[in-house]
């Protein structure tokens, strides 16, 4: 799947302007910086595809990528980075909001958190309103390149049972890092079952 190309579809500002649905497709959600646009890169193993940034809010809209003509993969702005106007922030929040509810082909959310920070209550407000609204997700945890094995282990047994009885959660739990690759596999495999389900 993802040794096919790899290639920028669209930029969506708003609701308004999404591309048309195609295939299966897959965001990645989750606050600002906490390394969503590196993953997509890890993921298609192409470093340049989305934009990254050492300063949160990079992302501001919502970028599109077709992956191989079956696949559609979403790099979604961040929530939660205070430092911008009010006004952009609430515009953020409503896209995130209305694409995440509104898009039927959405075969599921990937919740990037950081392993370093665990979940934030910004986190724990988005992952209510996925479940409330049935949009199935599963948790993915960056920059496991900066823990050690133990706070490793630590951080995944408290999000698994933070996510325990959440009804749109996936289970299974990924520990990833873009910079040593670890968990890309595990991540891509993970999206191909969704293709073949
Ligand atoms: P926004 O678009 O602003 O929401 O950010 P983002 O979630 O897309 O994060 P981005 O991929 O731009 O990365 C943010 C910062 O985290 C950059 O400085 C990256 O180098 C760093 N980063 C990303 N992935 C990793 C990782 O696996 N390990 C480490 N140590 N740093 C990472
Ligand atoms: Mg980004």
């Amino acid at each position: 799947l993802f040794a096919g190309v790899a290639d920028f579809l669209s930029s969506a500002p708003t609701v308004a302007a999404l591309p048309p649905m195609k295939g299966v497709e897959i965001a990645f959600a989750g606050r600002s910086n906490v390394g969503k646009s590196s993953l997509v890169n890890a993921l298609t193993g192409r470093n340049t595809l989305a934009r990254t940034s050492h300063t949160p809010g990079r992302t501001q809209q919502l970028n599109f990528f077709d992956i191989g003509g079956r696949l559609t993969l979403v790099d979604m702005p961040g929530y939660g980075y205070a430092a911008v106007e009010k006004t952009k922030v609430e515009a953020w929040t409503d896209l995130i909001h209305d694409y995440l509810k509104g898009r039927a082909n959405l075969a599921r959310v990937f919740m990037l958190i950081d392993s370093r920070h665990g979940l934030k209550s910004i986190d724990t407000d988005v992952l209510d309103g996925l479940d409330k609204a049935a949009v199935s997700y599963q948790i993915v945890l960056t920059k496991g390149d900066a823990l050690k094995k133990a706070e490793i282990e630590a951080r995944i047994a408290g999000i698994r049972s933070a996510i325990a009885k959440r009804p749109a959660a996936y289970p299974e739990i990924l520990l990833t890092s873009s910079r040593d690759d670890r968990g890309v596999p595990e991540l891509r495999a993970s999206v191909a079952r969704l293709l073949s389900e």
